[in-house]
């Protein structure tokens, strides 16, 4: 059978493990695919770095133009990254009827919707197991293998720089800018890191999931977003001494008036598999009605982990080439006209449980004007601890653990506590989730 031909749109991180990946296991992948996958093209702005991973093995070129329009090309992978000119391409290949494999989230949580609206009418598919979880195939097993489910709510470790960081900063007490700069050397970190350690990359992922999960549009722009660049190794400490550990998550649920859709540093009890899954790795929790928890884990970043999503990509697409454009499984796993239009809830609205951190005066009475803020606002509390007062100081920290409330509760308990003349500053609050 004729081999399928594919150009490449970058060569960098993901795109040089995915030229590797190919290459190297190109008898076993041709096996799989039933044919043949050759790199016909490769477009990088570095001509140079390009032609010395290719060789002689495929035409190289500076302009990327050249491979979506080039037509002996079936398959256009895109690992350029960004969502101006990675969304013009795109859509100049789809309009030139190739297929589409690419590793966006942040190109799909902004623009999947007009992208995969695009795809369909062109009968094109546009394949993206490798923009969530790196090398978890995560995509595939919530559109198909847990396809039988409804989905009650996913929960995941998804950016491995902010996992990266908060595993060294606990396990060797290094600084937080230390711990990014190796990351970034490592090839795990986004171009702007900032999307990394603020959530973002978290929430583009989380947007993806949710859409599959859930059978709702990809909302993005709706996502409540909190990275870790404000964790302190104090709450990293006192959050350990309470038998919990901090992981930024990403969590997603069906609650009784829309979808939660949320990314923030969260204490989950550190008996779970999940708070031991350390480094770049990442790891979904996703429970249906029927299959209970079901729990992913694997590389989340990096040039081959990254690529043997691509690749698997790459092979999918392949054998579904011939199926009837109606028989292939749809991009967000439901049909798209029967998609559902279940709001995203406000955070004010999300229901969860809390760890307060106060620094407040060492004198009669305080605890008792905080408590009586919680109890008139319905705020339970789990558990609380009152710290030794540091050497000649007179304030002192108290951690409480509150059981769920609605946020927009504790918001207004932060409020007022702030205000309240024996506690100095702010109010540290990290929501906690038990995961059961
Ligand atoms: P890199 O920056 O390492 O690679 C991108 C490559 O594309 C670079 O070689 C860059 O050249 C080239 N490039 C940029 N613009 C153009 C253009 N207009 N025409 C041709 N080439 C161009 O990024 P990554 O490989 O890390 O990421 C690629 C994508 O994969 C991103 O969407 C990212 O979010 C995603 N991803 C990355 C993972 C990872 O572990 N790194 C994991 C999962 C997904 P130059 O360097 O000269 O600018
Ligand atoms: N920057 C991302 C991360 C790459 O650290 O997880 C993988 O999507």
């Amino acid at each position: 059978m004729k081999p399928i031909n594919v150009g490449l749109l970058g060569i960098g991180t993901v795109g040089g493990g995915t030229f590797t990946v190919l290459r190297r296991n190109q008898e076993e992948i041709a096996r799989r695919a039933g044919r043949a996958i050759t790199m016909k093209i490769v477009a990088d702005k570095d001509l140079q770095k390009a032609r010395t991973i290719v060789g002689e093995r495929a035409l190289v070129t500076a302009d990327a133009g050249e491979v979506v329009n080039h037509p002996d090309v079936d398959i256009v992978v895109e690992l350029i990254g960004g969502t101006s000119v990675a969304k013009d391409l795109i859509l100049r290949a789809i309009a030139n009827g190739k297929h589409v494999v690419t590793a966006n989230k942040a190109l799909l949580a902004l623009h999947g919707n007009e992208i995969f609206t695009a795809a369909q009418k062109a009968d094109v598919m546009v394949a993206f197991e490798a923009a969530v979880g790196g090398g978890i195939p995560i995509i595939k097993l919530l559109r198909e293998g847990l396809t039988a489910n409804r989905i009650e709510w996913i929960a995941g470790i998804i950016n491995g720089t902010s996992n990266y960081i908060l595993s060294e900063m606990r396990e060797k007490g290094l600084g937080f800018g230390e711990v990014l700069r190796e990351a970034q050397r490592l090839g795990y970190a986004e171009a702007d890191p900032v999307f990394d350690i603020e959530g973002i990359d978290a929430a583009h992922k989380l947007s993806i999931m949710a859409a599959i999960g859930f059978g709702i549009p990809v909302q993005f722009p709706a996502a409540y977003t909190e990275g870790i660049s404000r964790l302190t190794r104090e709450d990293i400490r006192y959050a350990e001494e309470l038998g919990y550990r901090i992981k930024l998550l990403g969590i997603t649920k069906r609650a009784a008036k829309g979808i939660e859709l949320r990314v923030h540093p969260t204490l989950i009890p550190a008996r779970r598999l999940i708070a031991n899954v350390e480094g770049v790795m990442n790891a979904i929790l996703v429970k249906g009605d029927a299959v209970g928890q079901t729990m992913f884990y694997g590389a989340g970043a990096g040039a081959e982990p990254t690529a043997s999503s691509v690749v698997a990509d790459i092979v999918d697409v392949t054998r579904m080439l011939t199926a009837d454009p109606e028989h292939r499984v749809p991009h967000l796993a439901f049909q798209p006209d029967r998609l559902s239009d279940a709001p995203i809830l406000p955070m004010a609205e999300v229901e969860t449980s809390y760890y307060l951190r106060m620094r407040v005066l060492d004198r009669p009475g305080v605890l008792a004007d905080i408590t009586r803020i919680l109890a008139g606002l319905s705020i339970s509390i789990e558990a609380m601890v009152q710290k030794e007062p540091h050497e000649g100081e007179k304030q002192v920290d108290i951690i409480m653990l509150t059981h769920l409330t609605v946020e927009k509760n504790v918001n207004a308990a932060i409020a007022r506590i702030e205000a309240l003349p024996v506690v100095a500053g702010k109010v540290t609050r990290i929501r906690m989730e038990h995961l059961d």
